[in-house]
């Protein structure tokens, strides 16, 4: 009797973001090679049950998509499928739709379901892995904020993209000598808007991983002034809480699992503005973040995800996420990736090297971290060349900031 074909499904979870095609694509190529078929459901887990909703993939149809943004599966983070209802509340799925999925992938004779996702989709993924679906995760989010894995994919695109944005206020709030205010998404994480702003020269740098306040962010812009720079641009992630520990939320889009985020930048600029009688203005980035082609960056990881994810699959190890641990694809249990959201360490050293340029983070700087302590043992003579100068004292910590790292460079 002829052996039944082996099959292993795709489905695309969660908001989209620049790499799920190139997922989708390196999956069914390597998936091909090893001797399967694939099948990829639509509009993520919502696929997987009435009305059921599925395509083949193969090479015709996934040829192309390399480059291309969003996913050519849809994806959705509404539906009947919501595990995670906050920061960390998770909710269990009903168990009638666990069963009529993993009914779905018994009739369909998957070896194996590959779920691209980000901390929602793949809480979702491990209650149906915990309930008998043969499932594995691949990490995607612009927010960057899952554990186990030091990058997403779509976080470079999106940062790409935040700093384009930056590199363009940039000239304009020159020109007007204005205060531009860009916010950025990332939910509770401030990956995204502490790497735009050190790729995009922003000079003030609001995360919710660090306490910030009006105060020290006007301080900021009239120190620059003092210093001949007329304009200032401000970052600032939509999840940073306002001084008073308040997130800034809209609504709660009904059948959705999370709060949406939003609305800080106009309450930054509007509040600068009010302090200092300066204009400023606010330009919120949104959803242009998750549009647009992957960087090469993100072609590559999401490329290697794709074809481990199937590895994980061919060796039956399900319940595992792929990660990138540098230099190399690895995979760890899912409820490592997911227990704990991946933050900024405030006092790492993309923290301290901004700080070190003279970029703030609204907050009174904390002077004694680990990294000054290592920067200090490990190239005093920097430090020595200049405490001999006798004026180096007189000028401010921004000069001093601009003349260390010019050193540095030459
Ligand atoms: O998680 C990705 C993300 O883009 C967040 O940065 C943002 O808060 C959220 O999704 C927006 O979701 P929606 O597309 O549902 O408005």
């Amino acid at each position: 009797m002829a052996e039944a074909k082996k099959r292993l499904g795709i489905l695309t979870s969660g908001g989209d973001c620049p790499g799920l095609n190139a997922v989708i694509r390196g999956a069914v190529k390597s998936a091909n090679q090893l001797g399967y078929e694939c099948i990829g459901f639509r509009k993520g887990y919502e696929g997987l049950v009435d009305p059921i909703t599925y395509v083949t993939l193969n090479h015709k149809n996934t040829s192309g998509i390399l480059t291309q943004g969003g996913t050519i599966l849809g994806s959705t983070n509404k539906g009947r499928f919501v595990a995670k209802v906050g920061v960390d509340d998770r909710a269990e799925l009903d168990v009638e739709l666990m069963a009529e999925a993993r009914a779905t992938c018994e009739q369909l004779n998957l070896a194996g379901l590959i779920c691209v996702g980000g901390d929602g989709s793949l809480e979702i993924a491990n209650q149906l892995y915990e309930f008998g679906i043969p499932a594995v995760g691949v990490p995607k989010t612009i927010d960057n904020d899952l554990s186990a894995t030091a990058f997403t994919f779509g976080f470079d695109s999106a940062v790409a993209c935040a700093t384009d944005a930056l590199d363009r206020l940039h000239t304009t709030a020159a020109s007007h000598e204005r205060i531009m205010v860009l916010e950025v998404m990332g939910r509770h994480a401030g990956w995204i808007a502490l790497h735009a702003g050190i790729a995009g020269g922003g000079d003030v740098i609001l995360i919710p991983e660090i306490s910030w306040t009006f105060d020290q962010v006007c301080h900021k812009i009239l120190d620059r002034e003092s210093r001949g720079k007329k304009f200032t641009l401000i970052v600032v992630a939509e999840g940073a809480e306002l001084p008073g520990g308040a997130l800034v939320t809209g609504e709660k889009a009904e059948n959705q699992g999370q709060e949406r985020l939003g609305g800080i930048g106009h309450i930054v600029a509007e509040e600068v503005s009010r302090r200092l009688h300066r204009e400023a203005r606010c330009v919120v980035l949104g959803h242009l973040q998750r549009g647009g082609p992957p960087t090469t960056f993100d072609r590559v990881l999401a490329t290697q995800f794709g074809a481990h994810a199937v590895r994980l699959v061919h060796h039956r190890r399900f319940g595992e996420m792929v990660c990138y641990q540098p230099p190399d694809i690895d995979s760890v249990p899912i409820p490592l990736a997911i227990g704990r959201l991946s933050q900024v360490n405030p006092l790492s050293s993309e923290v301290q090297a901004a700080r070190a340029l003279g970029i703030s983070f609204g907050d009174v700087e904390a002077t004694s971290s680990p990294f000054d302590m290592r920067h200090e043992a490990r190239i005093p003579e920097i430090g020595d060349e200049f405490n001999d100068r006798d004026e180096f004292d007189d000028r401010d910590d921004g000069n001093r900031a601009e003349e260390a790292a010019a050193t540095v460079m030459s």
